[in-house]
């Protein structure tokens, strides 16, 4: 049987394209709903065109964010997924949804963490001269952008680099980090130990795509070991 997951999404949905993409029969995870915390999100059509069923928990109809959370969680657990992949999912939500997902949510951030947390990251690695600038997934702990990293994917910022063609550059490392996380976790072979991410048993945490020159590279994890 493959690992049913849910998708959050709030966008664009290119992230829940690349996850799309690769659930072919072999890929060991199922998409069991995509949720959206925004209705017109365009996500949600892609969702829809590859089948798979989708809900709405509009986050505007919530005044209070403990009601939104509450909301999402019981439309998440209606599906009973054993991973929650936060894909583009623009809402921070609070400590108790967290807790109850504790070790199967994560989320993708553009930015090789714990570099530039939050918002605005492509602007920021440009103004403080970042030599590297990159994709992190990692799981969602309390701390926003601030948990165990399963994977990572770098560049090398050029000088003619602009916030729009970093984005390009770094979502292009998305998209390939993002399944691959997807399917380590959903084949068992993700731990975390003392707030560290071990795949098979080894360090995981920047060990993702080399850097640089080789992003032809397959996401690897040649972490030393425990
Ligand atoms: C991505 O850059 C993701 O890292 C960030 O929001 C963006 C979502 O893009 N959290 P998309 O909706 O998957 O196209």
């Amino acid at each position: 049987m493959r690992l049913p997951v849910v998708v959050l999404i709030s966008g664009r949905g290119t992230n829940l394209q690349a996850i799309i993409d690769q659930s072919s029969s072999d890929f060991p995870a199922e998409i069991r709903a995509v949720i959206s915390s925004n209705p017109q999100a365009q996500g949600l059509e892609r969702a829809r065109r590859a089948g798979l069923t989708t809900e709405v928990v509009d986050h505007r109809k919530y005044a209070l964010r403990e009601d939104f959370d509450r909301a999402l969680l019981d439309v998440i657990d209606s599906y009973r997924p054993q991973l929650v992949v936060m894909a583009g999912f623009m809402r921070i939500v609070g400590a108790g949804l967290i807790r109850h997902y504790s070790g199967r949510l994560i989320n993708i951030h553009p930015s090789l963490l714990p570099q530039f947390k939050g918002l605005d990251t492509h602007a920021r690695a440009l103004r403080n001269g970042a030599r590297q600038h990159g994709a992190s997934v990692h799981f969602v702990t309390p701390e926003v952008d601030g948990g165990p990293v399963i994977i990572q994917a770098a560049l090398l910022v050029q000088p003619q680099d602009t916030v729009q063609t970093l984005a390009s550059g770094v979502l292009a490392l998305e998209h390939r980090i993002l399944p691959q996380a997807i399917k380590w976790f959903a084949e068992g072979r993700l731990t975390i130990k003392n707030g560290q991410v071990l795949l098979d048993g080894r360090r995981c945490a920047d060990q993702g795509l080399a850097s640089g020159e080789d992003q032809t590279a397959e996401p690897s994890c040649n972490g030393a070991s425990p």
